[in-house]
């Protein structure tokens, strides 16, 4: 019969174009192994090299024997370094076989859908989104949620903080938290989002929250890099450092958090514009950095506790980070993250590192944790939320939820402590 004949013919071409598209390549995430010193050379040129872009170590600079280095490798450059890698022997794993695809997940808008479960705060939203929704909640608390201008971005952006203030209390004591210092680092910014909601919504029902706004005002900065956040919606999902413009170099932007005056510049930070640590011309030469550093200096008397949220790998790090030197207070540093840490075990059976930062990970100067607590807040952090790299940046919204809530439990931990002790 003809007809079954054509019917069968066009199912055949159907289930081949299918394949083709099945086996499309993808651009993928992978954990690489380097086992000698050879074998970190040739890691250290393939993320160099080939189009692709080091999720950690933060620069190749600190690739070294026997630790891992997640890599992401575009659609386009996958074959070549998987053979340069196979070639040398060198062990590697698929950490995600579809980036692309996570990517998609993210920015799609699934508010219209309506079978999708998760609300506005369980989704990642736009620059935009984010402004409008600061907008929102300042109208819809007056009383409470302030808006406050603390300076613009390089591409002239504002830099909006909220202020959360509940009651009149005359020396009120204040805790800072600025997110999305790092453009890629999604989950910040949604912690931030996160933290209002929470505070808003349960302050005078849920005790803890309840006893740190009596105590403490909040200042929030949702975005603290919004060019690069923007940059990461449109163009480059990975872009880390802000947008700034360099005179001697074609390569764009700064690291805003190597940008800050303590040990600036020094060892864990680079000159090198080109860089993803580049630490920018001089101390607080980024408008970002700068307006930040600006506010809490003239809020210094009144702030006594600091966060800045990042991902990804699960670590909650206080100074300091730009030397290997022990802080003053560091065995009440070390208590307070200890007790925030094991609460988010026993409460969500996750782990959590915890310790100084350069001897918890790396020398990293200019960051600013250390430049905060030098101005004197001695309760300064630096929480790397989730994950530690099933997806690392690519965190899909399914897992905001625990994330922000592994967070907050930290972070209300953390500043019940600091108003008992002042
Ligand atoms: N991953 C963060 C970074 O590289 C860690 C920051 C720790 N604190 C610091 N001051 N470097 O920026
Ligand atoms: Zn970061």
């Amino acid at each position: 019969d003809p007809d079954i004949m054509k019917t069968l013919w066009i199912l055949f071409v159907l289930l081949n174009l299918d394949k083709g598209y099945c086996t499309k390549t993808h651009d993928q995430v992978l954990s690489i192994t380097p086992k000698t010193q050879e074998q970190v050379d040739i890691v250290k040129n393939v993320s160099t090299q080939f189009e692709t872009v080091l999720w950690q170590p933060v620069s190749p600079h600190f690739i070294k024997e026997e630790n891992q280095v997640h890599l992401f490798v575009p659609a386009n450059s996958s074959t070549s370094v998987k053979g340069l890698l196979e070639k040398n022997t060198i062990t590697y794993e698929v950490l995600l076989t579809k980036a692309d695809e996570l990517m998609a997940m993210q920015t799609r808008d699934n508010s219209t859908d309506p079978r999708s479960s998760s609300s506005f705060y369980e989704r990642y939203h736009s620059l935009e989104d984010i402004y409008d929704w600061i907008n929102r909640t300042i109208q819809d608390s007056p009383n409470t949620a302030n808006l406050i201008l603390i300076g613009s971005s390089y591409e002239k952006r504002p830099l909006y903080a909220l202020k959360l203030s509940l009651n009149n209390r005359p020396n009120k004591k204040a805790m800072w938290i600025d997110c999305g210092i790092h453009a890629r680092e999604w989950i910040a910014p949604a912690f931030c989002l996160w933290f209002v909601r929470h505070a808003l919504l349960h302050y005078g029902k849920n005790q803890d929250i309840t006893n740190i706004l009596d105590n403490m005002d909040v200042y929030i900065l949702p975005v603290m890099n919004p060019d690069g956040y923007l940059y990461t919606w449109t163009t480059d999902r990975m872009w880390r450092k802000n947008r700034s413009i360099s005179n001697s170099s074609i390569c764009v932007g700064a690291d805003l958090n190597r940008n800050f005056d303590a040990n600036w510049c020094t060892v864990g930070a680079s000159h090198d514009p080109c860089s993803e640590i580049y630490c920018g011309e001089f101390p607080e030469s980024e408008p970002e950095s700068q307006a930040v550093a600006d506010f809490l200096r003239s809020h210094k008397d009144s702030v006594q506790l600091y966060f800045s949220i990042h991902s990804y790998s699960q670590m909650l790090l206080f100074p300091y980070s730009c030397t290997l030197d022990e802080a003053e207070n560091h065995k009440d540093l070390l208590e307070m993250a200890k007790e925030a840490v094991e609460k988010i075990q026993r409460y969500y059976r996750n782990n959590y590192k915890y310790g100084a930062g350069a001897r918890t990970i790396y020398l990293a100067p200019g960051g600013s944790d250390d430049w905060a607590y030098n101005l004197g807040i001695k309760y300064s952090f630096t929480f790397e939320l989730q994950d530690r790299g099933q997806y690392g940046f690519l965190l899909p919204p399914f897992r905001i939820s625990k994330a922000c809530n592994e967070a907050l439990t930290a972070v209300k931990s953390i500043a019940l402590r600091v108003i008992e002790k002042t």
